[in-house]
């Protein structure tokens, strides 16, 4: 939750020590989203099978958490699993499945030990029984922690989010007059939750491929060549330095001109 929190875990004199000396706590992002991409892709540039790729993944995702963790990030949302995914080799999508199960059942001690609270954001009820166990038992496991929100975006789309937002107002029977963005956006899957500041891509893709479309109007997004299982704590590290160098302007005038009375 601080540098004291982030130093102590990493190896004094080490590269890393230093990029995490330069961030600003008073500005970091309240909410990351991470395009976990390029697992194929790992997997491949070492002649193995994909699923190799997703399984390696898995260190990012430890690494990741308890780096954001560290640094008081306050939301850390992970896209896992899209709704378009399906279109991939069942071998691939039973495996990914499987891989989620078994993270769930090996990671939570860690999780919560990292004070972190675990939530699954997408079509959820389209998902097998025992996947949505999973993600039962890892959300009661850590409802009491105080700490970081974890999502995890599984069966996600964001067009089916915000379709899934409209159903819901329709259905509580909203007013037309009474929607607003404000209103809309508390029925997203991410209601009550900051937007993304930063959304990172891992794996060079310059696209958002159905990710948060809703909450990401105004995020600063950094891709990175880097393929997601070599994503490790200085590659958030860099981002996060390289987010803290950005001009956020919402639309408006750079925040410099506004110091020096620039009309
Ligand atoms: C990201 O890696 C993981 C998921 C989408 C589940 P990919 O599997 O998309 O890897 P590439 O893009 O083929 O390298
Ligand atoms: C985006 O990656 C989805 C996830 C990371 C879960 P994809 O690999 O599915 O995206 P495209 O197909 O390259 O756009
Ligand atoms: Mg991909």
């Amino acid at each position: 939750m601080s540098l004291e929190q982030i130093l102590a875990w990493i190896p004094p004199g080490s590269p890393d020590e230093a990029l995490a000396q330069q961030v600003n706590f008073e500005q970091l992002p309240s909410h990351v989203a991470i395009i976990m991409d390029g697992n194929g892709r790992w997997a491949a540039q070492r002649q193995l099978p994909r699923v190799k790729g997703h399984r390696a993944g898995i260190d990012s995702v430890r690494d990741v958490l308890e780096t954001s963790a560290r640094l008081g990030i306050e939301v850390l949302t992970l896209y896992a699993f899209s709704v378009e995914n399906w279109k991939r080799p069942r071998a691939e999508v039973d495996m990914l499945m499987m891989l989620l199960k078994r993270y769930i059942r090996l990671e939570i001690g860690f999780i919560n030990k990292h004070n972190i609270r675990f939530r699954a954001i997408g079509r959820l009820d389209e998902l097998a029984p025992d996947v949505q166990a999973a993600l039962d038992l890892g959300v009661r496991k850590t409802e009491q922690n105080t700490g970081m929100q974890f999502n995890i975006a599984l069966n996600y789309g964001g067009r089916a989010e915000i379709v899934d937002a409209a159903r819901r107002a329709i259905e509580a029977g909203l007013a037309p007059e009474a929607l607003d963005e404000q209103r809309f956006g508390d029925l997203l899957y991410t209601g009550g939750q900051p937007d993304p500041d930063l959304l990172i891509r891992t794996s060079g893709e310059m696209r958002v491929s159905n990710f948060l479309l809703w909450q990401i109007a105004y995020s600063e997004i950094w891709v990175t060549e880097t393929l997601w299982p070599d994503f490790r704590r200085r590659d958030l590290l860099h981002a996060v330095l390289d987010y803290q160098k950005r001009d956020r302007r919402y639309g408006g005038i750079k925040s410099t001109s506004l110091a020096l009375g620039v009309k």
